[in-house]
């Protein structure tokens, strides 16, 4: 089944939807189970004390009771002092036992989180290229940090609040029976209104709030979208400045709208709260009066005491379903991702392969690939053959299928039809680390992390001396540039490397790439103009990198392509025509034109 996460966009835990309900319908109690079964102990720790702080709780109104109905009458100051002891002992012990408790599950908590949170990291890192291009971008960051984030809470606060409301619940009605079976019927005909009543009004809340949610994402979307480097690129030259500050305003604006119905419903919640507060004791005490016999002062406080101490926790069993709905969808969500097919994945039985003695003869035996969710191939039936250590430039029309080739010989996809080969050996029966250290890319784009260039240039080769990294930079002739930089190769690039021109960036890119020493190179120029200055630098970067290797080039540059051993020209995922520069020229098809 394929999974499409960009149509299901994060949901708030607060509201449940339809979705939520039918994510929860699907997931696998069994295998949420499985997560916490590391933690049987200490999770039977946490029940015990919750358990035992809602019966200790318990002693409190019997106590009061002892002081009201024999202590007080009788001043009787020893019993007296006892029983304040104990009441004082009961809010203590319930304290601690809730340290402890919360210190346990909140302990269980992370450690699930960070085992789910690595795993869904290291698998969505051996995704395909293709999966990343077609999800929205945050998507799968808001994965990682929001759902995963939200584990914490469904441990920490959903788990053992239901525990805990639980025992409460039970444990009180238990002791309110105990005091007076008439009281308790009374309860029993009040409350159920009551409850309703509340619930209703934090429905209301509820979905204000979710609206409020939706709309502070919109909000969070057009800040990222208008405030960005590539966004504020994007709006500038588009001339969309005033459109992105309108969208801002209007959703800014329906903020405030929201925002006071909110504090209005929030309000009117607390209102009907206090009211009922007072109300159900008060039909209580009228009851009392009505209850024949003999009902004790101490017997009516202690009563009326523990039924306000049943609201809370009644309220919080009723919104259960709620909550563990949107838990089981959290779940749901964060096991889809895990469970996503890794489409470009390691072999079952890899042929072995030494990347130390590849010769590096590629070819590409009628490949065929169509990026998923397009109908037109941007690959159709191209056979290439680059004999070890020769140069091809591939050369073309934007969006003729160049860096669609380039990327399937880099395993960045596999082809839908035909087969790749290095020395004989299909890619896709080859480990993806050998293929790694086979095949070097410089893409079109470059991206630089968020570092000082030394480490950029390190993470090419993790173990890479700081003499071999000048020299990398030096044979790709941006060495002066970075030792003229304020504070040379430990300046921070900018974010994503902005402060380099695009034939800088590429020049850094291929310093990396020669760290790794491939022996199959995949260099995808870019089609940014340069200066004469720059493009002869990047000219002379690209030949040291090419000397020795087989060296298949997207070429945009006529002097990069007259230098290659042979030239294929794609024109719609297709090769036009292919040969020597001389062959092509004297040919008169199209490179002909090209080059004329
Ligand atoms: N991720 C993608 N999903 C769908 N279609 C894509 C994707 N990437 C590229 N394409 C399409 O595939 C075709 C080939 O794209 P490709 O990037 O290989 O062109 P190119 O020759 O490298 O162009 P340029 O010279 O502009 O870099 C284009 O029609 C493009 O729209
Ligand atoms: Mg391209």
């Amino acid at each position: 089944m394929e999974a499409d996460p960009q149509t299901r966009p994060g949901k708030s835990p607060r509201s449940v939807t339809a979705a939520e309900k039918e994510q929860a319908r699907a997931v696998s109690l069994r295998r949420i189970g499985r997560l916490f079964t590391p933690y049987a102990r200490p999770l039977t720790i946490v029940v015990a004390t919750i358990v035992a702080s809602s019966v200790v709780a318990l002693a409190s109104p019997f106590l009061l009771r002892a002081v009201i109905d024999d202590a007080l009458p009788a001043q009787d100051v020893v019993l007296l002092a006892w029983l304040a002891a104990g009441m004082v002992a009961v809010a203590a012990v319930t304290a601690v036992l809730g340290v402890v408790q919360t210190w346990l599950s909140t302990r269980i908590g992370q450690q699930v989180m960070h085992r789910l949170r690595t795993d869904v990291f290291a698998h969505l890192q051996r995704q395909s290229l293709a999966f990343f291009t077609r999800t929205r971008t945050g998507e799968v960051q808001s994965r990682i940090t929001n759902d995963i984030g939200g584990m914490q809470s469904v441990v920490t606060s959903t788990a053992t609040a239901v525990a805990a409301n639980l025992t409460t619940v039970i444990a009180t009605a238990a002791a309110m029976a105990a005091l007076s079976w008439q009281l308790s019927l009374i309860t029993l005909v009040v409350m159920p209104p009551a409850v309703w009543a509340t619930r209703r009004v934090a429905g209301m809340r509820r979905a204000i709030t979710a609206r409020q949610q939706r709309e502070l994402a919109d909000l969070n979307v057009t800040v990222e979208e208008g405030l960005s480097v590539s966004g504020i690129q994007l709006s500038k030259t588009l001339g969309a400045g005033p459109a992105v500050v309108e969208r801002f305003t209007a959703s800014s604006e329906r903020l405030i709208d929201l925002e006071l119905r909110s504090q209005l419903a929030g309000r009117w919640r607390m209102a009907s709260m206090s009211v009922l507060f007072a109300a159900v004791p008060a039909v209580i005490y009228l009851g009392a009066g009505l209850v024949p016999g003999t009902m004790t002062i101490g017997t009516l406080v202690a009563f009326t005491t523990l039924q306000a101490g049943l609201f809370r926790p009644l309220m919080g069993l009723l919104n259960v379903g709620v909550s563990i709905v949107s838990s089981l969808a959290l779940f749901a969500r964060i096991f889809e991702y895990l469970d996503l097919p890794v489409e470009v994945d390691d072999p079952e039985h890899p042929v072995e392969v030494d990347p130390a003695r590849v010769r590096g003869h590629v070819r590409l035996e009628d490949v065929t690939f169509t990026y998923p969710g397009s109908d037109v191939a941007a690959v159709a039936g191209v056979t290439l053959d680059v004999p070890a250590g020769t140069t091809l430039a591939l050369v073309g029309e934007t969006g003729s299928g160049k860096t669609t080739l380039a990327g399937l010989v880099a395993r960045l996809h596999d082809p839908d039809a035909g087969r790749v080969t290095i020395d004989g050996v299909d890619l896709r029966d080859m480990r993806l680390a050998d293929l790694a250290a086979v095949v070097g890319v410089v893409s079109q784009e470059t991206y630089l992390l968020h570092t000082t260039v030394r480490e950029n240039l390190r993470y090419a080769r993790p173990d890479a001396t700081d003499a071999e990294i000048e020299d990398a930079a030096r044979a790709a002739q941006v060495h002066d540039l970075i030792a003229a930089l304020p504070e040379g190769y430990d300046t921070v690039v900018g974010s994503r490397g902005h402060r380099f021109s695009g034939g800088e960036k590429q020049r850094l890119a291929i310093a990396r790439t020669l760290l790794r020493d491939p022996r199959v190179l995949v260099l995808d120029e870019a089609t940014s103009a340069l200066d004469t200055e720059t493009e002869r630098a990047v000219q002379r970067a690209f030949d040291a990198v090419a000397a020795g290797r087989t060296t298949i080039t997207i070429a945009h540059r006529l002097s990069t392509v007259r230098a290659a051993d042979r030239i294929a020209v794609v024109d719609h995922g297709r090769v036009a025509e292919s040969g020597t520069h001389d062959d092509l020229v004297a040919g008169g098809g199209r490179y002909a034109a090209l080059a004329a």
